[in-house]
């Protein structure tokens, strides 16, 4: 071979390299295309370049300059087919970048706790604290300090989950008894929200379930009166529902308010069905026989108090028809609920 016939050679490798190398659609055509240019003793371009000392002395110079030129363009060649056929996914569709990442799952807030904390959120920009109390409970906190008569149905075993070894001793079957261990320890004025879970003894269907969440208020203070009761829960229940939502008062029976009411709201639950009125909570003036139960004069303070369910708030907000949901830990309902 001459100078100039091993300048040609060196040309047509390169232009050989090109197609084949734009030609590989696998790594594996591209492991195949790389052995046959630059394989360690067949490469073409490892024999060009044992073919440089062959030359006249005079001719390497040149020669040397062509196959090194040469072996830089080819190696660029390959390098940037490579990262072309890695960046393309194993199906063999390129990868799109514009994707947005995958990110992993961390949790979501259950929907009771959801509600419950927008509950407290509304009353904390009313001056309430949250106030927390045990589930297993003393009778006498449950029921007694309650104004409870000693034969009421609710004492029955039918409806109250009894702790064994201590007759006294009960699950607490609503967030009342709150209501007595804050009197105990804080001099009115208090306002406090005490959320909890309460037990009763009951079936666990599609509507009831035998632990759930209940979320207490009280005020107590001088001169407080149904009128503030009545103006706070409908604040609330636009706060909660949205500004269109009406309240109504109910006249109802708790053995520690008088009078006493449940609360009903008009809320949209937008299946459909047009704004309805749903049971939200019982509530009224605090009995005076629980301040006195708790050394409170009762001709100097008065006070209120309601008693409300988140789940079945939640269940309301969002739709939920069996309540056996908001106990079954699935993820598959869980993760609806992530922000
Ligand atoms: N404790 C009552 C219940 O469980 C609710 C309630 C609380 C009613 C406070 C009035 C005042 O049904």
């Amino acid at each position: 071979m001459t100078l100039a016939e091993f300048i040609a050679a060196c040309d047509a490798l390169e232009a050989d390299a090109e197609r084949d190398v734009a030609s590989a659609g696998t790594l594996d055509e591209w492991t195949e295309v790389r052995n046959q240019l630059v394989g360690r003793k067949s490469g073409r371009l490892t024999q060009l370049m044992a073919y440089v000392p062959t030359l006249a002395p005079e001719e390497r110079r040149a020669a040397g300059q062509a196959v090194n030129a040469l072996k830089s363009a080819i190696d660029t060649l390959l390098d940037s087919r490579q990262a072309a056929l890695t960046s393309v996914h194993s199906d063999g569709q390129p990868r799109d970048l514009t994707l947005p990442a995958r990110r992993p799952w961390t949790g979501a807030r259950h929907p009771t706790s959801i509600v419950i904390e927008d509950i407290v959120a509304i009353f904390r920009t009313l001056g309430f604290t949250v106030a927390l109390g045990p589930e297993a409970e003393w009778d006498w906190y449950n029921f007694g300090a309650l104004n409870f008569p000693p034969n009421h149905p609710a004492l029955d075993m039918h409806d109250t989950l009894y702790l064994q070894g201590n007759d006294a001793a009960l699950l607490r079957t609503h967030t009342s008894p709150v209501q007595i261990r804050t009197l105990q320890q804080y001099d009115p004025p208090v306002r406090i929200l005490a959320p909890g879970n309460v037990y009763r003894h009951d079936m666990f269907d599609a509507t009831h379930a035998p632990v759930f969440a209940q979320l207490e208020g009280m005020v107590v203070d001088e001169g407080v009166s149904f009128a503030d009761l009545k103006a706070t829960l409908a604040h609330f229940a636009k706060e909660l529902f949205g500004d269109a939502t009406k309240t109504r008062f109910i006249p109802s029976h708790f053995p520690f308010t008088e009078p006493s009411a449940q609360v009903e709201v008009s809320v949209d639950l937008k299946d459909g069905r047009g704004p309805r009125w749903i049971e939200i909570m019982g509530s009224g003036l605090i009995h005076p026989a629980v301040l006195e139960a708790v050394g409170i004069d009762s001709e100097r303070y008065t006070g209120w108090a309601f008693g409300m369910g988140p789940g079945r708030i939640a269940m309301a907000r969002y739709g939920i028809t069996d309540i056996r949901l908001l106990y079954d830990s699935d993820v598959r309902f869980l993760r609806q609920f992530a922000g």
